[in-house]
C-alpha cells in the first residue's frame, strides 16, 4: 500500500500505539472505550525481547548464560522497549505446602525486574517450565510434587509472586504460565487460568495479566480461550513459529533435531502462507473478542542460515506490526540471539531485521 493512503487510514489511530511504524490493523479498528487501556498497554509494549535461558533454566547458568545488569542497558541502546523476563520458579520452590518460594531467588529476580523497571523497560514476567502443571518429564533439579498437590502449587507461587510485586508500578505484568499444553488441554487451561487469575486479582486488582491460549500459546487455539468476560485487564498473547520446519531446523528439543543444519530456506508462498494464516485467526478473534493481542515469542534458531533467519525476521515483525499486534523476540543472546555473547556485538542484519522501519 502507498504510504500516504495508509497514513490516512490510521488516521484515528493516534495514541494507540507507539511503534516506529503506526500497525494497520489499528487503523481500522477502534476497540470500545472501556477496552482503549488495554490495547494502549498492548502498544506501549512496543518492540520488545525475551531474557531467554537465563532464569528459565532449571538452575541459574545451566544452560551457559550468565546475567547482569549491563546485559539491559544494552537492550534500551538497541531501542526495545519491553523485557520478557521468563522464569522458572518450580524448581525453586518446596514441593510441599506450604510451596515456599526461596528467599534468594525472589531476591534474584526482584533485582531483575527493578533494574529492568529503572531503565524505563516495560517487564512481563512469567512463569516458565513448570513441568509438571503440563504433565511432562522433571528436568534436573526439579522435585516431584504429589498430583493433587501440582496445580494447588502453582496457584501458591503466584499467590506469592503477585503479593511480593503488587505494589509495584503498572509497567510491570504477570504472565501466569508460559505455553500451556498438554494435560492443560483448553478446557483445563481454561479452569486452571481462571482460579489463578482471581489469586492474583485479590492482591493486584489493576494489574495487566497476560494470557495466551492452549497449545504451546498458538492462534488456532484462541477460539477455545474463555477469558472472565468483566475482567478487561487481560492482554492476550500468541507464540508464532511459523514455518515450523523453518525455524526450528535441526532443534535438539523438538521433532526436528535429526534435521542437518540449513537445509530449509524461507520464505516461499506456502510458508508465507503458513506465517499468515494464524496471524489473520488472532486478527479477527482480537476484534471480535476485544482483546489486544502481544506475539510473546518468535523467532529463527541458529541453525537455519543467517540470511533465511533475516528474512523470515523481517517479515514476520513487518506482519504483525501491520496487524497492529506487538511483540518480543525470542531471544537476546542464546541459539536464537540477536547479541553475541562471545564477541559481545550485535548481529547487525537481525538487529536491523528487528528494529528497522521497513
Ligand atoms: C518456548 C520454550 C523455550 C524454547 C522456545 C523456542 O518458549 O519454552 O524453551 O527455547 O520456545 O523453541
Amino acid at each position: 500500500m502507498n504510504p500516504k493512503k495508509r497514513q490516512t487510514l490510521l488516521a484515528g489511530s493516534a495514541g494507540l500505539t507507539c511503534l516506529a511504524v503506526p500497525p494497520l490493523g489499528a487503523a481500522t479498528y477502534q476497540p470500545p472505550k472501556a477496552d482503549k487501556p488495554a490495547f494502549e498497554f498492548c502498544a506501549a509494549l512496543a518492540r520488545g525481547i525475551n531474557l531467554g535461558n537465563f532464569f528459565e533454566a532449571p538452575i541459574e547458568n545451566y544452560w551457559g548464560m550468565s546475567y547482569d545488569e549491563s546485559l539491559l542497558d544494552l537492550i534500551v541502546q538497541a531501542g526495545f522497549k519491553t523485557l520478557r523476563l521468563p522464569v522458572r520458579w518450580s524448581t525453586r520452590a518446596l514441593a510441599t505446602a506450604p510451596f515456599t518460594i526461596d528467599p534468594d531467588f525472589f531476591n534474584r529476580i526482584e533485582g531483575v525486574v527493578q533494574a529492568a523497571l529503572k531503565r524505563n523497560l516495560h517487564v512481563v514476567m512469567n512463569m516458565h517450565h513448570y513441568r509438571q502443571i503440563n504433565d511432562e518429564p522433571l528436568d534436573e533439579a526439579e522435585a516431584a510434587v504429589a498430583t493433587k498437590d501440582v496445580d494447588e502449587r502453582f496457584f501458591a507461587m503466584w499467590q506469592q509472586i503477585a503479593s511480593r510485586f503488587s505494589g509495584y508500578p503498572a509497567q510491570l505484568a504477570f504472565e501466569l504460565l508460559n505455553e500451556p499444553h498438554k494435560r492443560l488441554n483448553e478446557t483445563k487451561w481454561n479452569q486452571v487460568f481462571e482460579r489463578c487469575r482471581q489469586t492474583v486479582r485479590v492482591t493486584n486488582p489493576n494489574r495487566w495479566i497476560v494470557v495466551g491460549p492452549a497449545q504451546w500459546n498458538n492462534a488456532q487455539a484462541l477460539k477455545d480461550l474463555v477469558l472472565e468476560k468483566t475482567d478487561r485487564r487481560l492482554i492476550v498473547t500468541i507464540h508464532h513459529y511459523n514455518p515450523f520446519e523453518f525455524t526450528h531446523q535441526g532443534a535438539s528439543w523438538t521433532k526436528l533435531k535429526d534435521q542437518s543444519a540449513n537445509s530449509v530456506d524461507c520464505c516461499d508462498a506456502s510458508q508465507l502462507n503458513n506465517m499468515f494464516q494464524p496471524l489473520d485467526l488472532a486478527v479477527a478473534w482480537s476484534q471480535q473478542q476485544h482483546r489486544p493481542i502481544w506475539v510473546g515469542e518468535f523467532g529463527a534458531y541458529q541453525k537455519a542460515a543467517m540470511p533465511a533467519r533475516v528474512r523470515y525476521t523481517r517479515l514476520a515483525r513487518k506482519a504483525f506490526e501491520e496487524r497492529g499486534f506487538t511483540w518480543a523476540y525470542w531471544e537476546l543472546a542464546s541459539g536464537f540471539g540477536i547479541w553475541d555473547p562471545k564477541t559481545k556485538r550485535w548481529r547487525e542484519d537481525l538487529k536491523q531485521a528487528l528494529l528497522g522501519n521497513s
